[in-house]
């Protein structure tokens, strides 16, 4: 492996390389976003040089469609696709029945669109998200810039009932200003540092006007594949109730290395 990458990237890269054997010729592939989604764009536009593979992407984010282009994927908007045959994304937070926590990069409404949309959701993730219990990681909520405020107060309210270690709630920030997503809202981070009830959270969260949704991925991903520095691999299908032990190797001067850390 190249010595410059952490342990950390290695992981990231491994597992991303390990999803890209779910995908097949002539397939819509949702595209996730963060640093091990770009993992995976890189990966794909690779086999889409080298090897001819045919797939159309969508992607979930601004960031990672500009990424596609650049690599060569031909994206497509989700109303073109209509219906996806997988989508492939990074998570903040799985636990052992596949419920995440994602948003972390602010991009949670198109992901889970996305993913809603799509036969098959794989996330690829390494071993530091694993969680017992969903929360450690603040939940992303994605807000309507009108009134968020308020809405803000609604939801500091709503989580007294709730069974939540924690209850502040922030305003996600891009320097001085307020953070927008790609669908022009806002983000509350909510650090609850543990879930009691993921499902019934994400029910009732979503119940307050002024929330568009939440970043509690509950019942949607099939399989993760979570990657090790040492290029282990461990895929857990939730559906078929498998964990797989896998390995990747790669050769050092790989030019997908090359501009991956920017
Ligand atoms: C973005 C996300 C990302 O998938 C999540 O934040 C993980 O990112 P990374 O792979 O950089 O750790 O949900 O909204």
């Amino acid at each position: 492996m190249p010595s410059e990458l952490s342990p950390i990237d290695k992981a990231k890269f491994v597992a991303a390389k390990q999803a890209t054997q779910y995908v097949e010729d002539g397939m819509k592939v949702g595209l996730g976003s963060g640093s091990t989604a770009a993992w995976l764009v890189k990966c794909l536009g690779e086999m889409v040089e080298k090897e001819g593979l045919k797939i159309q992407g969508i992607p979930t984010s601004t960031r990672t469609a500009d990424l596609a282009r650049e690599v060569g994927i031909d994206v497509i908007s989700l109303d073109e696709a209509k219906w996806l045959d997988i989508a492939i994304d990074g998570a903040d937070e799985y636990d052992g029945n596949l419920n995440l926590i994602k948003g972390g990069g602010g991009s949670l409404l198109q992901e889970k669109i996305v993913a809603t949309a799509s036969d098959q959701m794989v996330v690829i993730a390494d071993a530091s998200k694993s969680v017992e219990t969903l929360g450690s990681f603040p939940l992303p909520i994605e807000v309507v810039p009108f009134g968020w405020q308020t809405t803000k107060t609604l939801v500091e309210e709503t989580l007294i009932g709730m069974d939540v270690l924690g209850r502040d709630v922030s305003l996600r920030m891009n320097g001085d200003a307020p953070f927008y997503t790609d669908e022009g809202n806002h983000i509350l981070d909510l650090h609850l540092n543990r879930i009691g009830n993921a499902r019934q959270l994400s029910l009732v969260i979503n119940q307050i006007p002024g929330i568009v949704e939440n970043g509690l991925f509950i019942d949607i991903c099939d399989v993760v594949v979570i990657g090790h520095g040492d290029g282990r691999v461990e895929i857990r299908d939730i559906n078929q109730g498998t964990v797989e032990e896998d390995r990747i190797d790669f050769v050092e001067n790989d030019n997908l290395f090359a501009d991956l850390n920017d």
